[in-house]
């Protein structure tokens, strides 16, 4: 039967599952299987949705200007070369819309992030996944990929799932050998987990091919509400932001995002907790023989013997209300990538995985 036909390559695109959020007949769940913020949203965040709840009838803005104007104020950046997005998932799809196509090759790590993949295959680009060295960025590596018909390379840094980050000597060793017509886009979806670094800003003030991306989906706690951004040289800006529709980000997201953004305290404050669970969460785990390197984010990849073990491991966690990320659809299946909760979670997976490892024994 004759039917409409998807471009040439959509269908070989997987589906993206997400975290699992329920386990049927298990009432008290924690959810650590998405990297969201344990604490929720800002106050201040809130307050500013709900206030913007009476101009619903109107279109938001769409230079997005009161939230560029904060991100700017806050990490001491150009506003005119800010862009925001539907989440940075969607500059993500931009960049490989703009930037890549048929006959393109976009370069990513094999532990990145996946949408890095999906958004590439969907614009018809073909896909160059660079192995990692004992799960860390191997810049070598990526740099020996490069081909005359290299348009795009991504680097998550941290990375995910493996939460590792490599050094800015690296970024720039990266840099320096990458031809200057090819697009290199830092995402620093968890750069706001590390103190005093900016994300890779200094490149993107200093290079004509390099764009940095955030998200308020992880510190600020508003994945929910779909804000992410870019920053880059302008001859990027630009082209993105005909790419963009022009309402893509909601009023409600536009008002929360600036409101979170300009509550420092909220970051100081978050960033403190999450880096004491996860040190604590690591060294515990590793005490019972699980280990994962040491990570820069809100989550970390717990190690186990072999892909049997992280499974059942999984299962377990599962029965007893806690939900994890198996990593396997990034080529790590002996692992399981856990977000780092409050300390009163730490404590409830350090038990779970406990009592796994002693009925397994
Ligand atoms: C490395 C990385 N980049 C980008 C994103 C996308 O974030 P969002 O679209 O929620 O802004 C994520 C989300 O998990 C991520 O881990």
């Amino acid at each position: 039967m004759k039917q409409p036909k998807p471009q040439p390559g959509i269908l070989d695109i997987e589906l993206y599952v997400g975290g699992k959020s329920t386990v049927q007949g298990v009432q008290d769940i924690l959810k650590l299987s998405s990297n969201e913020n344990p604490n929720g949203p800002p106050a201040s965040a809130q307050k500013a949705l709900a206030a913007s709840a009476a101009t619903l009838h109107r279109y938001p803005e769409s230079d997005h200007s009161g939230l560029r104007s904060a991100l700017a104020d806050f990490h001491g950046l150009d506003v005119q070369k800010i862009i925001c997005g539907c989440g940075s998932d969607e500059l993500i799809s931009f960049l490989c819309q703009a930037y890549s196509g048929p006959g393109v090759e976009v370069i990513h790590s094999s532990h990145g992030f996946l949408m890095y993949k999906l958004y590439a295959m969907a614009a018809g680009a073909t896909i160059v996944p660079v192995p990692e060295a004992e799960r860390y960025v191997d810049v070598d590596a990526m740099l020996a990929a490069i081909t005359p018909r290299t348009g795009l390379i991504f680097l998550a840094n941290p990375g995910n799932p493996t939460g590792t980050k490599i050094s800015d000597a690296d970024i720039a060793r990266l840099i320096a050998g990458t031809p200057p017509d090819v697009l290199i886009v830092l995402d620093g979806a968890y750069a706001d987990y590390i103190e005093d670094w900016d994300g890779g800003a200094r490149f993107v003030k200093s290079h004509n091919n390099v764009v940095m991306l955030r998200t308020l989906s992880k510190m600020y706690g508003l994945g929910g509400l779909r804000v992410g951004w870019g920053y880059g040289p302008q001859h990027v800006i630009d082209v993105l932001n005909r790419v963009r529709g022009p309402f893509n980000l909601s009023a409600p997201a536009l008002a929360a995002g600036e409101a979170a953004v300009r509550d420092h305290a909220f970051v100081i404050s978050h960033r403190g907790q999450n880096n004491a669970a996860r040190r604590w969460l690591t060294d515990e785990l590793a005490a019972l023989g699980v280990l994962s390197d040491p990570s820069e984010a809100n989550f970390i990849l717990a190690r186990f013997a072999d892909q049997a073990q992280a499974e059942a491991c999984d299962d377990y966690l599962q029965s007893i209300g806690i939900l994890v990320r198996r990593v396997g659809s990034y080529g790590l299946p002996h692992a399981l990538r856990m977000t780092v909760p409050d300390m009163v979670g730490c404590a409830r997976v350090v038990a779970g995985v406990k009592a796994f490892m002693e009925q397994a024994a």
